[in-house]
Parts: structure tokens; sequence; C-alpha cells
């Protein structure tokens, strides 16, 4: 079997990764070409899986390259994570990621059809959809409200793949994950952020954490168990979309407090809004921030991933206090090894 990635250089792409290699696929992977020649996550991948990947550099958003790739390699499946993925970033420039979320979800859409209509594909869908959701939990027949740009990149592009999979009977599945974070996520991302302010303080730092709304409530799993629901949804009889999540809510405030709990912390807040502070004995720990306010917040994420599981048998494997774990744990041994910035 045969497998193209895009965006295989991001969080999802190295879990899927190693799942595809354990499953003996012949990987190919996208990776956007930049002045550093960086490989993004693949640089932390076991040499003998990084080394069996043929990576092909270059822009989803030149039809061109998409096209002949594609024609190239005809793969099996192909899985479509690349995107501007950061919501924050997607209010500060929203034209460039309609531009890469929708232009090049719509040049491979095309190219599948055009020159290899066997391949099954997958597309990166989001819980961001639901934006303010009519209903708590939410599942595949939930309207879908996005409240920022990056979310309405995501519905033209799900509408898209819908459309051409009824239009030129493609096989195409959407999965509609909810947050998915993991030890390689990306720093920008309050997870991640959380697990390095947190290990650095352990290791002796005095700078508290910044951050936006401490109130938001999201739906939070591991990356590596929703690879696997990505890969299970391209082994079906027919293309489908499916809500992948925990079915577990949890603010931001709880993602610091049970980071902390990993080093033996226990927060107090004070204050309220800006002035909000996460303390203990006295010392501040935890700030908030204007900078990571957003103008439009999306609200009270609970997955009903009840479809996946009958019709996939996937069920999330990590639950939130085991993922912190994780997260915590990786970030204080990377520190360790690296000696504090
Ligand atoms: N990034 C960030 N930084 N978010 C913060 C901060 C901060 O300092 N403080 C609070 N937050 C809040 C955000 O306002 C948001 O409500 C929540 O933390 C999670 O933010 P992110 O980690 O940036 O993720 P996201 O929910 O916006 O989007 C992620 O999950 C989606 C659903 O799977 C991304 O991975 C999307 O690409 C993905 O579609």
């Amino acid at each position: 079997m045969k497998a193209l990635v895009t965006g295989i250089s991001g969080q999802d792409g190295y879990f899927l990764t190693q799942l595809l290699k354990s499953r003996k696929y012949e990987i190919h992977g996208i990776i956007r070409r930049n002045s550093s020649m960086g490989t993004g996550t693949m640089a932390l991948l076991p040499d003998e899986v990084r080394d069996e990947v043929e990576i092909h550099y270059g822009d989803i958003n030149d039809a061109h390259f998409v096209t002949s790739i594609i024609a190239r390699e005809k793969p099996d499946e192909l899985y479509h994570l690349a995107a501007q993925s950061f919501v924050g970033y997607s209010f500060q420039n929203p034209f460039s990621t309609y531009d890469s979320n929708i232009g090049g979800t719509l040049n491979i859409c095309n190219a599948v059809k055009d020159v290899s209509s066997d391949t099954r594909f997958y597309f990166a869908a989001t819980s961001e959809l639901f934006g303010h959701p009519a209903q708590t939990p939410q599942n595949e027949n939930t309207p879908f409200l996005p409240r920022n740009p990056y979310a309405i990149s995501k519905l033209a592009g799900i509408w898209t793949t819908r459309t051409y999979r009824d239009a030129y009977k493609l096989f195409i599945s959407n999965g509609i994950l909810f947050n998915h974070e993991s030890e390689v996520r990306g720093p920008e991302f309050v997870s991640r952020k959380i697990s390095i302010g947190v290990a650095k303080i352990y290791r002796g730092s005095n700078n508290p954490i910044l951050l936006g709304n401490l109130n938001a409530v999201k739906d939070w799993g591991y990356s590596k168990d929703y690879v696997y629901g990505m890969w299970q949804m391209l082994q079906q009889d027919t293309p489908d979309d499916f809500v992948l999540g925990t079915g577990e809510s949890h603010t931001v405030r709880d993602f610091v407090e049970a980071a902390f709990k990993e080093i033996d912390i226990g927060l107090e807040w004070k204050g309220s809004g800006l002035n909000e502070v996460g303390i203990c004995n006295g010392r501040t720990l935890v700030k908030v921030s204007k900078e990571f306010l957003r103008p439009l917040e999306s609200e009270n994420y609970r997955a009903d991933y009840s479809k996946a599981k009958k019709k996939l048998k996937w069920e999330p494997k990590t639950n939130f206090q085991q993922l912190v774990k994780i997260m915590v744990r990786n970030d204080i041994a990377r520190l360790g090894k690296a000696g504090l910035e």
C-alpha cells in the first residue's frame, strides 16, 4: 500500500507516519520548502522511520505540483493534513488562511478527480466548525456555525470534499476532530505552551506563564489515538464523516491546574479578568495577557463520538490527566537535556 501525506511535518504527520510504517506502507510526504529546509516533526522521528519516507518539497497551492505528484505516485491513500491550523493567526491573516486551506484543498480534490480517482482521501476537518454550538455534545449532525477565519476555511473545505465525493463518486472521508495534542504539538497551541511553561518552572525559571482565555471549554485528546481513527476511516467499505473526541470537556484553567499538579504545585486563583493570576506560596506562576485573547471564542466543546465508536470501533485510549502527564513529563525531560533556555 502506498500513502501520500500532506502536512507530514506537523504533529499528526508524526504519529500517522509511525502508524503507516508499522503497517508496511510506502510513505510519501509533502513539505513546503522554506529557507531553513526544516522538516518539522520529521526530525523527531526514529531514523529507521524517517529514512523510509520519500519527501516531495512543494506547495499545495501550486496545482501543477499537486497534480503531477498525485499522477506519478497514484497513492492508495491520501491524508490531507496540510493547513494553516492556528486559529489565533487566522484572525490576523484571514486571506492567507483561506488561500492555503481552501485553495490547497481544492487543488487536491481536482487532482484526485482528474488523475487518481481510486485514491482514498482523508480530509482534516475540525470541531471548530461548530463554533458556537446549538447543542452539547456535538456530533456529525450538529449544525456548523463557525466563528473564526480558520473555521470558515475548513467549512469551505468540508463542503468541497463532500461535493466532490457526491458529484464524482470519490472515496473521501472527513474527520471532524476535536482538539488533539501531544509531546510534539507546536508551542503556539495552549496545551504545549502550558506544558513547556510548567516544565521551565520545574527546572527553575521565574517567568510566569502568560495566557488568554482561561475559561475556554475544549475536548482534549491525544493525537496518537486520533491518527488511528483517521486511518480506520479509509479502511471502511464506504466514505463517510466522523467526529473523533473524548466526550469530556475541560477548561484551559483545568489544563493549567492539571499540569502544575504534575510537579506537585497546587495553584490558587486570585483576581478576575485581565487581573487574574495563578499563585502558589505567594509566587505568581500564571498571568492573563490581553495579547492572547481572541476577538471571538468558540464555545462549549464536547464530542459525541458514538458514530465512530459504532462504525469504526474507535475509542480514545488516553484520558485528560494522562495526556497532561505525557506532555509535562516530556518537556521536563527535554529541558533536562537541553538546559534551561
Ligand atoms: N493558543 C493559545 N494561547 N490559546 C489560548 C491561550 C494562549 O495563550 N490562552 C487561552 N487560550 C485558549 C484559546 O482561546 C482557545 O479557546 C483554547 O485555548 C485552545 O487554543 P489552541 O490550543 O490554540 O487551539 P484551538 O482550539 O484554537 O484549535 C486547535 O484545535 C482545533 C480542533 O481540533 C487547532 O489544532 C485547530 O487547528 C484544530 O482544528
